[in-house]
């Protein structure tokens, strides 16, 4: 992650470039709005591993960045998305906090169509995707504990946020991250219901894991688009899966700002000392 470079483009207003971002949105399939920021500028982030395009703004006196995973077009799919560039731009812009969106297919009865959950494990069903920064050699090996994936004080705030604003939220589910970029069969469906999975997506992984790595916070806001394959009646198709992103779009906005607005840009966490193996507490 050493070597990254910044150039900065402003878009409008005249404040100066604020570097010292401490949260930052990822967002995922139908949701994009920067514009929810005020002195919004385009950022490009040289990484070692490529560069990312990504806003910078301001909301509510706070610092934030806010970065489309799929670009704005949706012209990268799950599997071809730049995890680690991605992560190493907001690292390098200083960010500590990442809250991500991900639409989700639902496995269980309970997590229905339109409803937010804020997971707290996941299944790895990825294949071939570059997980980790720590590749052997100088950048060294690694092997971190994953006892608690996603930040639980961000959950914490994320639940907090959706009560606040009278949202049905369930505050804990298991996220199957597949492969992609196509959906699965209902015998897949079916195992990982078996296996204790109640949404499946295709991004969360390594997107999660990199950014402990990164020692940031890091918690997913997931939002059931659609029952998953064998489960939900019809077929499934992509375009379903954004219209109902968009049909929600409001409300998601509305509880990714109310969270924001509830993180302490200074607040301090175990994850922010991820790679302080002495002290496992
Ligand atoms: N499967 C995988 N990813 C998804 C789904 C699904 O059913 N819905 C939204 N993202």
């Amino acid at each position: 992650m050493e070597g990254s470079k910044i150039s900065k483009k402003k878009k409008q207003g005249d404040e100066p470039m604020a570097l010292d971002v401490r949260i930052a949105v990822i967002a995922g399939t139908g949701v994009y709005e920067p514009d929810i920021m005020t002195n919004v500028r385009d950022e490009t982030v040289s990484t070692p591993y490529g560069d990312v395009q990504l806003c910078v703004g301001n909301y509510r006196g706070k610092a934030l960045a806010f970065m489309n995973r799929h670009r704005e077009d949706h012209s990268v799919p799950p599997h071809l998305v730049n995890y680690r560039a991605n992560i190493a731009a907001l690292k390098k812009l200083g960010v500590k906090n990442v809250i991500a969106t991900a639409a989700v297919g639902s496995l269980n009865p309970d997590m229905q169509p339109g409803q937010f959950i804020f997971v707290d494990q996941f299944l790895d069903f990825t294949k071939a995707r570059p997980q980790t920064f720590f590749e052997g050699g100088a950048s060294g090996v690694l092997h971190l504990d994953m006892t608690e994936p996603y930040c639980p004080g961000l959950r914490k705030i994320l639940l907090q946020a959706a009560k606040s604003l009278g949202f049905t939220a369930h505050p804990a589910g298991t996220y199957v991250c597949t492969e992609g970029p196509r959906f699965e069969t209902p015998a897949e469906i079916k195992m990982y219901r078996m296996l204790g999975g109640d949404l499946v997506g295709m991004t969360s992984v390594p997107e999660v894991t990199l950014a402990r790595e990164a020692e940031m916070c890091y918690a997913t806001i997931a939002m059931v688009t659609n029952y998953a394959a064998g489960i939900s009646p019809t077929r499934l198709t992509h375009q379903e899966v954004v219209d109902m992103m968009l049909q929600n779009g409001e409300n998601i906005r509305k509880l990714i700002m109310q969270a924001v607005a509830l993180i302490d840009a200074d607040r301090t966490c175990r994850c922010q000392r991820a790679l302080d193996q002495t002290s496992p507490e």
